[in-house]
């Protein structure tokens, strides 16, 4: 099995824990078509403060409900967006007014959230946005932003001094750090140096200020991959695209995590159409766990506070499959090197239960023949419902019968024909 890279940041229950519900929250979820709507659509501070910030009023907002959706799913964490880059704070910050308590919700909307989700076991994490498209002091430049278009950048900087914002960043995070807990991820988003010097990174951020800042308040906290800190982090974060293999920097696997949305937009979008089916989600999840990673699995609550119908259907659908299935996810890892899944398959392997699980995402017809696994199994079933798979062909008798895995030490499962009622079928394999 691979060795990933050592860090600082706690690891061992992310990697045990695997799924996870990354939550993105905030005014943009009331223009309802996507967290980046300001800067596709140019939107002015006071027109978009006119707009959303005075009326947002997240009036059945029930962090119960949201937790409860995730656990019945199978996830085991969430991360919340408590400041995206259109700049509001779901929090009580005293470092900005532009925070849910001068809204209609008039309180601090983390603290329910942190606790309802804590009460069912689940580890809290904290995204945090580098991007601000609202602070005063946010050094407008020409690739991100409400008016990376605009002809008067020079004036509209004057006056701003984005030492003043890294300081903003600094103080907020000692809160986060501070006021919640013990916080078990944070998920910073996202540095972007330009050729051009015109792009901000580690300098503009203050980085290496902040990393020391969160290793001395919380120095397990598991530290994404965005702040622009080659080594200083801990999970490596693709996002909206699976990996073909284990990651690796250097040459060397790391722990990592495929962040993804159910339909395209990370923020609450009624419009948006391209859905994922459970199918697709499912296979998502096992595809990502093959191959040594976890998922953080999106939704955007509604402006009112709940989750979309289509997010719950395709929740309830996974965890449909989860609660027959999480074997083959908590624990597990990818399989051994020498273990090569036959097309259309995959692999996940709990090292401590030294089981192999085999998930099929296209029925085989009746055989389905494993390279290598001859001699190796023990027992074998269909997790779904125990029910036993025998590891010997019981009709190969005859020539005209046979299989041609002369040679492959070839472990052949005989698998009833029709295809068991279940999203993604999987066979658990006992190993010797
Ligand atoms: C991106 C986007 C953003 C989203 C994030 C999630 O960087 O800017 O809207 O929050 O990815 O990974």
């Amino acid at each position: 099995m691979l060795k990933t890279l050592k860090t600082p940041g706690d690891t061992s229950w992310f990697i045990h824990d695997r799924f996870g519900m990354f939550i993105h929250w905030g005014l943009y979820s009331q223009p309802a078509r996507h967290e980046w709507v300001r800067h596709n659509e140019e939107i002015p501070t006071d027109v978009y403060d006119a707009k959303y910030f005075k009326r947002f009023d997240p009036d059945l907002y029930d962090p119960n409900a949201w937790a409860a959706a995730a656990s019945d799913a199978g996830m085991k964490y969430f991360v919340i967006t408590t400041k995206h880059h259109e700049g509001f704070c779901l929090w009580d910050t005293k470092y900005t007014d532009y925070n849910a308590t001068n809204t209609a919700a008039g309180r601090d909307l983390l603290k329910p959230m942190v606790k309802a989700f804590r009460e069912r076991g689940m580890h809290a994490g904290f995204y945090y946005s580098l991007l601000d498209w609202h602070h005063p002091h946010y050094v407008i430049d020409p690739h991100i932003g409400p008016y990376r278009n605009a002809k008067n950048r020079a004036e509209l900087n004057k006056g701003r001094d984005q030492k003043k914002y890294a300081e903003y960043m600094y103080n907020q995070t000692r809160e986060l750090l501070t006021k919640y807990g013990k916080i078990d991820i944070l998920w910073y988003d996202f540095s972007y140096p330009k050729p051009d010097g015109l792009g901000k990174g580690k300098a503009d951020w203050q980085s290496e200020k902040l990393y020391k800042l969160i290793r001395k308040l919380q120095p397990n906290i598991i530290l994404d991959d965005r702040l622009d800190l080659p080594g200083g982090w801990d999970v490596k974060t693709p996002e909206q695209y699976q990996p073909r293999e284990w990651m690796r920097v250097n040459g060397q696997p790391v722990v990592w995590e495929g962040c993804q949305t159910l339909s395209g937009s990370w923020g609450y979008h009624r419009d948006e159409s391209t859905w994922k089916s459970v199918d697709q989600l499912v296979q998502m999840l096992i595809d990502t766990v093959s191959k040594g990673g976890n998922l953080l699995l999106n939704v955007g609550p509604t402006g009112r506070g709940e989750l979309d119908y289509r997010a719950l259907k395709c929740l309830s659908g996974m965890g449909e499959w989860m609660k027959r299935h999480a074997r083959s996810i908590y624990g597990c890892t990818q399989a051994p090197a020498e273990f090569v899944p036959p097309t259309d398959h995959r692999f996940t392997y709990n090292p401590k239960t030294k089981r192999l699980y085999v998930h099929s995402f296209a029925w085989p017809f009746k055989y389905l023949h494993l390279d290598g696994l001859g001699d190796k199994v023990e027992y074998a079933q269909l997790l779904n419902d125990a029910s036993e798979i025998p590891l010997k062909p019981t009709d190969w008798t005859f020539e005209h019968m046979s299989h041609q895995n002369a040679g492959k030490n070839t472990l052949t499962l005989t698998l009833p024909t029709v295809k068991p009622n279940v999203t993604v079928p999987v066979i658990e394999l006992f190993m010797k």
